[in-house]
């Protein structure tokens, strides 16, 4: 891939960049509110059966407008479809919904773009490891644009659940465990979609899901329970939503799960209370698909009529796939059971969004207006995204990078090594696998001559038991110099309903690298999944191991610089990688408990002597046969030079109320290659009303620096930066001493702090 379609000072942005996450637009908030008085003028002209026919969303009919669609349509009884992706058809819908409607209310066109459109980004949760707001916003940026070619006009993204589950399989569609990562990434990617100026030609309108608490589903099965106390539900779950929304995101949508006995689909205290009072939401919120009707298999409402009202009364404006709105309001309006207001307020959040969309100007697509789609310029920015996610775990005995002048022969072993499909990992709809560039090409490419390449599928998908193909993967490993064996999951192990109980490699993945192991030769893991896996079995059975999750279109060439050195790996984790699935939850900014393990404290099962009486004085919290420390923690990944931190200073030891302070400190570059670090600030605050996490993210740069160079690397840190929900519920700033972190992983251990006084 020639990189020269984006200007050098484009690719040297997109490759180092400092993250502001207070760039965030709110432009399109502001435009909601400048179509008031046009809403309600055309609130005035419509009939109550109008009004309910904008909340409705149909699925498309896949290419054709059947004729109950069309007269659904004619009759004023739709208010978006989602699922078409033929332009014509959308064309088609558009001109009936504005032609033929006795208003002429032109469509919203829902999507899931969840990771691109026909060139595909890494998954959500491989862009976090980027830890890169701006190839975030690009990569939205580009989703936005392919899909407007299909007259999409409004996307089903980000979704921005924090979830500390790796058995959840929307793991894969997230940016991880940490709040603050995915307010940052989050707001980037509405900014990408929706741009300035959400009405241009392929802006399209973005949606935060899921309203609210949905990634900590019970055992990280899907569509499970949720239990989240409030303050939690605050200091966590709901601050990505509040940054979404500060961002001036057109739509929510509510989860399928039930938050403490209310499913979020009828949630008053999310969608009410927090949404629109507190956090001044005018955009729209959708139901996710048939949720409504599942309120009453929730055990909420005893039949599709109390559900409907239950979600209308809440604050659900649109509802996604099922009919209960349709069937049910105007019956529950006429009665006097559901005022009429309550109508006019739903659809009003419904028109500023078509409004501010600009689509009563512009309801038609014109595709000639907008690039192709799978452009180079488009490939470079998936290329790009994909590079800066991977995230090298070891590398011992600097294994990595190959070279590729010396290396003579490589085998190139399993079975993700090179499939277009699965590397494009979960939710890609409209993903064109014949984009994408495989791993094992993009090996061949770089080493030139075919001879010197020799791949071995060596099992059937991730998942096969059988050993069969083994004998050849080892004689091939035996004859080469180097071995590069990709192993993972593929696309169907993680995403929507794709949960997993066991997160270890699947099928006989491990057996495969000790296999590998025995032909003595260098041995590099490539691991492609959506989700963290528990590795501890093949860490120690490798030399290096590179987690690429699932890369997208240009997986292949991405992984290939990272192993032959044209590029340093700078991605880091975005969630925490455990020893064994019993971990889980496990994340870096748990609370300190009564009892907090240390490494003086803390006893593994192998130690206890024989006979031991019980007692809970000594022990601390801690699994006995896990330990208290994960595989890999949330910010970690390895280079291919050593960052060094140094004098860390923070500009005064005592701040008062309503300052901001800064803190500062060295990072050196000290080997003998570029690279790229992701400078990381970390804050606790040691006593507070409510206990307060041991580490918190409060802000993160990526920096590239030169062989031997070095620069003080200085955040600010603010009011903003310090305060959390207490146990009223309020947001608080406290006296008091907090410490401070600077280093390249949630574990860094280089400190200092300062005092907050009253006065
Ligand atoms: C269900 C999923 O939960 C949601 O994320 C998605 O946007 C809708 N289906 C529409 O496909």
């Amino acid at each position: 891939m020639k990189s020269a379609w984006l200007s050098a000072p484009l690719l040297a942005w997109l490759l180092v960049t400092t993250v502001n996450p207070d760039t965030a637009c709110a432009s399109f908030a502001a435009e909601l509110e400048r179509h008031d008085g046009a809403v309600q003028s055309l609130l005035q002209r419509m009939t109550l059966e109008e009004k309910i026919g904008q909340m409705q969303q149909l699925n498309g009919a896949g290419g054709s407008v059947p004729d109950s669609l069309r007269e659904a349509i004619a009759a004023g009884r739709v208010g978006s479809i989602l699922n078409e992706v033929d332009i014509k058809a959308v064309n088609e819908l558009q001109r009936i919904a504005v032609e033929e409607s006795r208003l002429g209310i032109p469509l919203l066109i829902g999507r899931d773009v969840i990771h691109g459109f026909h060139t595909v980004l890494p998954i959500p949760l491989g862009q976090a490891a980027t830890w890169n707001p701006e190839i975030v916003r690009e990569g939205s940026r580009m989703a936005a644009l392919e899909a407007a070619t299909a007259g999409i006009n409004w996307t089903f993204a980000p979704m921005i659940d924090v979830t500390r589950d790796p058995r959840w399989g929307r793991i894969a569609e997230s940016y991880g465990e940490d709040p603050y990562l995915h307010g940052v990434l989050g707001a980037a990617s509405i900014r990408g979609f929706q741009g300035d100026d959400a009405s241009q030609p392929g802006r399209i309108a973005a949606c935060a899901k899921h309203f609210a608490g949905y990634g900590a589903s019970e055992s990280g099965r899907d569509y499970n329970t949720t239990n989240i106390p409030e303050n939690e539900l605050r200091n966590v779950y709901l601050l990505p939503f509040r940054a979404a929304v500060e961002a001036g995101v057109a739509s929510l949508m509510t989860s399928f799960s039930d938050l403490d006995g209310v499913p979020a689909t009828a949630n008053e205290f999310l969608l009410r209370q927090v949404l629109r009072e507190e956090w001044g939401f005018r955009g729209l919120v959708v139901s996710d698909w048939a949720s409504i009707e599942q309120l009453s298999i929730h055990g909420l409402t005893a039949d599709d009529r109390e559900s409907a009202l239950a979600a209308v009364s809440a604050g659900v404006d649109m509802e996604m796939a099922t009919e209960t709105y349709a069937r049910h309001l105007a019956q529950a309006v006429q009665s006097g059971e559901l005022e009429a207001a309550v109508i006019d307020e739903r659809v009003g959040n419904i028109l500023r969004v078509k409004f501010a969309l600009g689509l009563f100007d512009r309801p038609y697509t014109d595709t000639s207006r907008l690039p192709p789609t799978g452009n180079p310029e488009h490939l470079e920015i998936a290329r790009l995204a994909a590079l800066q996610s991977l995230v090298l775990l070891e590398n011992r005995g600097t294994t990595l990078p190959l070279d590729a002048a010396s290396t003579g022969t490589i085998a190139v072993i399993g079975p993700l090594a090179d499939d277009p499909y699965e590397q494009l990992g979960t939710w890609i709809f409209d993903g064109d696998p014949g984009l994408s560039r495989t791993p094992l090409q993009a090996i061949r490419e770089t080493l030139g001559d075919a001879s010197r390449v020799r791949h071995v599928r060596a099992m059937d998908t991730t998942r096969s038991r059988s050993t069969g193909g083994f004998a050849e993967a080892v004689e091939a490993a035996a004859a080469a110099d180097a071995v590069v064996v990709f192993l993972g999951e593929e696309s169907i192990l993680s995403g929507e309903a794709h949960s997993r109980a066991d997160i270890s490699l699947p099928g006989n993945q491990a057996d495969l690298v000790a296999a590998l192991r025995q032909a003595g030769k260098p041995l590099v893991a490539v691991v492609m999944a959506g989700r963290p896996l528990t590795l501890a079995n093949v860490v120690d059975q490798v030399d290096a191991l590179l987690f690429a999750w699932h890369p997208g279109s240009m997986g292949g060439p991405a992984i290939a610089d990272v192993l032959f050195g044209r590029e340093a790996p700078s991605g880091k984790l975005p969630v925490t990688f455990p020893r064994m699935v019993g971990q889980v939850p496990i994340y870096y900014a748990h609370k300190n408990t009564g009892k907090p393990a240390t490494p003086e404290t803390y006893q593994h099962i192998d130690d206890i002597p024989r006979g031991m009486p019980q007692s809970s004085s000594g022990w601390v919290s801690s699994h006995l046969d896990a330990g208290y420390t994960p595989q890999y923690p949330f910010g970690y990944g390895l280079s291919y030079t050593e960052f060094r931190y140094s004098d860390i200073a923070v500009s005064s030891p005592v701040a008062l109320p309503g300052e901001t302070l800064t803190v500062s400190a060295r990072v050196t570059n000290a080997g003998d290659v570029a690279a790229t670090e992701v400078v990381q600030l970390y804050v606790r605050d040691l006593v507070g009303n409510v206990t307060r996490p041991v580490k918190e993210l409060k802000g993160f740069q990526r920096i590239r620096l030169q062989p031997g160079e070095g620069r003080t690397v200085e955040f600010a840190i603010g009011p903003d930066d310090l305060a959390f929900y207490d146990r009223n519920m309020s947001l608080t700033t406290e006296p008091g001493e907090f410490h401070v972190w600077i280093g390249g992983s949630s574990e860094s251990d280089l400190r200092t702090s300062f005092t907050l006084v009253d006065k």
